[in-house]
C-alpha cells in the first residue's frame, strides 16, 4: 500500500500563514531518514536550533555507523566485536582510511608504510625542552602534533591525494612516539626511539616502558590488550573531537593542525578525559563504604558532579565497547596476577550499585568505554595522566580518515553554524561621561 511506503519528504508550514516548504528526506544505507534543511532559510526565512547537535547530521560519511539504542557500532559495516576480537589495530586503520580490510600484500605494504614513519624529525626533540617537566601529556601532544606542520612541508598540499596519504601515514605513525616521549619527558627518562620490528601497540608499550640501559620485553598479553583498546577507540562517528577535526579541516587548514584541534577537543572530561576522571573519582571515593554517599551526591543536581565513565550521548542501552573491555579487564588482571586490587573492587561495587539504582536506570546511564579502559590501563601500569593521550593516539586514525573523507567530498564547504541572537538590540554609542 502507498501509505506504507517510506516518506520521501517532510513539509513544514509556518503557523498562521500559507507559507510552507517541502524538504527532501535523505535515506542513508542504515539509520533513520534525515530532513535536508539546506533550503529552509531561503524558503521560509527561519533557521533551526540544535545546540549540542543531538538531531543534526553535519556530513555524509561511509566510515562508522552507530545505533545507540541497539548498542551497535560498525566500522565500514564490520561489527566492533568482530574487529576487536579478530583484527589488529593497523588492519582497522587500513579499513577506516581506505574502506576495505587489506589483503595479505596490502597489509604488508600498509603496516610497513606506517612503521617506516614512526621516527620524529630530530629537531622535534628540542620542542619538548620548552615544556615544564610537569606538563600534562595532552598539552604536549596538542603542541607537538600541531608543530608537525612546521616540519613536514612536503606533504601539506591538502588538494594533492598523495600528500594527504603521506600526512595520514605520518600522523598515525608518529603519534605513539609523541605520546610516549611526552611521558618520558615528565619522568626525566631518555626518549626511546621507536622499534619498527614491533607491532604498533607493542612498540608504544616499548617506548613507554623501556630504558636504554637494559633489554625490555613487551608482555604479549598486554600488547594484545593495548591493541584491542586502540581498536575500540579508533573511531566513533561524529563525536566532539571528530566534529572539531572536520570543522577545522573545512577551512582548508592542514591535517596536522586539524588533528591538534581534535586533541584539544578530546582533552575535556566529558569526552576523552573521562577515563582519567574515572580514576580520579575512584581515588576520591576511596572505600566501598563511601560509594553510597558519593552516588547521593551525584544524584543531587546542585552538586554538579557526575559519575564519570557512565552515560553516553548516543548509547542509551549499553556501550558495545564497554562490554568487550569488561572481558579484557579480567584477562589483563589475571595475567598480571592482580586479585584484590582495592580500586578495582571499588569500581565493581560502583558499577553494581549504579546499575540497580533508579536514577541511572531511568536516565539510561550505563558504564561507557572509559569506565573499563581506565581500570585496565591502571593495572597495566600506564600512568593516569597518559590515559587521554593514549585515547588520542588511537583516535588519530579515525580523525584522519574522517578528514580524508571530507577532503574527497566535492560538496564539502566551510562549516559555519548559525545562532539565535539574544543580546542587546541596536543602540547608540554613549560617551564615557554620559554613562551612568
Ligand atoms: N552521572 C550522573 N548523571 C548523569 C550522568 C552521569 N555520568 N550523565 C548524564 N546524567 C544525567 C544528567 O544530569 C541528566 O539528568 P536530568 O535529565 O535529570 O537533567 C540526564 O542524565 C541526561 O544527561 P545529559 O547531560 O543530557 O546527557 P548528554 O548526552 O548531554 O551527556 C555525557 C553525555 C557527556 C557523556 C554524560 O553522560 C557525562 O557527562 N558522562 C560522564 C563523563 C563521561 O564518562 N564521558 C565519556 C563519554 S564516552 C567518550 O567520550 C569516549
Amino acid at each position: 500500500m502507498d501509505s506504507e511506503a517510506p516518506p520521501k519528504s517532510v513539509t513544514l508550514t509556518l503557523d498562521g500563514t500559507n507559507k510552507s516548504i517541502t524538504l527532501p528526506l535523505i535515506q542513508g544505507t542504515m539509520g533513520p531518514p534525515v530532513a535536508d534543511i539546506r533550503k529552509l532559510y531561503a524558503g521560509l526565512d527561519i533557521f533551526t536550533f540544535d545546540p549540542g547537535y543531538g538531531g543534526t547530521a553535519a556530513c555524509e560519511s561511509k566510515i562508522t555507523y552507530i545505533d545507540g539504542d541497539a548498542g551497535v557500532l560498525l566500522h565500514r559495516g564490520y561489527p566492533i566485536e568482530q574487529l576487536a576480537m579478530q583484527s589488529t589495530f593497523l588492519e582497522v586503520a587500513h579499513l577506516l582510511l581506505n574502506g576495505e580490510l587489506p589483503n595479505a600484500a596490502q597489509k604488508v605494504e600498509f603496516d610497513d608504510g606506517v612503521m617506516r614513519h614512526t621516527m620524529l624529525h630530530e629537531q622535534i626533540r628540542s620542542i619538548y625542552q620548552g615544556f615544564r617537566r610537569d606538563a600534562h601529556p595532552m598539552a604536549v601532544m596538542c603542541g607537538v602534533v600541531g608543530a608537525l606542520s612546521a616540519f613536514y612541508h612536503d606533504s601539506l598540499d591538502i588538494n594533492n591525494p598523495e600528500h594527504r596519504r603521506i600526512s595520514a601515514f605520518r600522523l598515525i605513525a608518529k603519534v605513539p612516539t609523541i605520546a610516549a616521549w611526552a611521558y618520558k619527558y615528565t619522568i626525566g627518562q631518555p626518549f626511546m626511539y621507536p622499534r619498527n620490528d614491533l607491532g604498533y601497540a607493542e612498540n608504544f608499550l616499548y617506548m613507554m616502558n623501556a630504558v636504554p640501559a637494559e633489554p625490555y620485553h613487551v608482555n604479549p598479553v598486554l600488547a594484545r590488550a593495548m591493541d584491542r583498546i586502540m581498536i575500540l577507540h579508533a573511531d566513533h562517528e561524529q563525536n566532539a573531537s571528530t566534529a572539531t577535526v572536520r570543522l577545522s579541516g573545512s577551512t582548508g587548514a592542514n591535517p596536522f593542525a586539524c588533528i591538534a584541534a581534535g586533541i584539544a577537543s578530546l582533552w575535556g572530561p566529558a569526552h576523552g578525559g573521562a577515563n582519567e576522571a574515572v580514576l580520579k573519582m575512584l581515588a576520591e571515593i576511596g572505600t566501598v563504604e563511601n560509594v553510597k554517599p558519593f552516588l547521593d551526591q551525584v544524584k543531587d543536581k546542585d552538586s554538579h558532579s557526575r559519575l564519570m565513565g557512565f552515560g553516553h550521548r548516543v548509547y542509551k542501552n549499553f556501550d558495545p565497547r564497554a562490554k568487550i573491555l569488561q572481558a579484557t579487564c579480567h584477562e589483563v588482571l589475571a595475567e598480571l596476577g592482580i586479585k584484590n586490587d582495592p580500586m578495582l573492587e571499588l569500581a565493581v561495587e560502583l558499577e553494581k550499585i549504579a546499575l540497580h539504582d533508579e536514577y541511572f536506570i531511568k536516565r539510561k546511564l550505563y558504564p561507557n568505554v572509559d569506565f573499563y579502559s581506565g581500570i585496565i590501563l591502571k593495572a597495566m601500569g600506564i600512568p593516569t595522566s597518559m590515559f587521554t593521550a593514549l585515547f588520542a593516539v588511537s583516535r588519530t586514525v579515525g580523525w584522519i580518515s574522517q578528514w580524508k573523507e571530507m577532503m574527497e567530498d566535492p560538496s564539502q564547504r566551510i562549516g559555519r553554524p548559525r545562532q539565535i541572537y539574544t543580546g542587546a538590540t541596536t543602540r547608540d554609542y554613549v560617551g564615557i561621561d554620559a554613562r551612568g
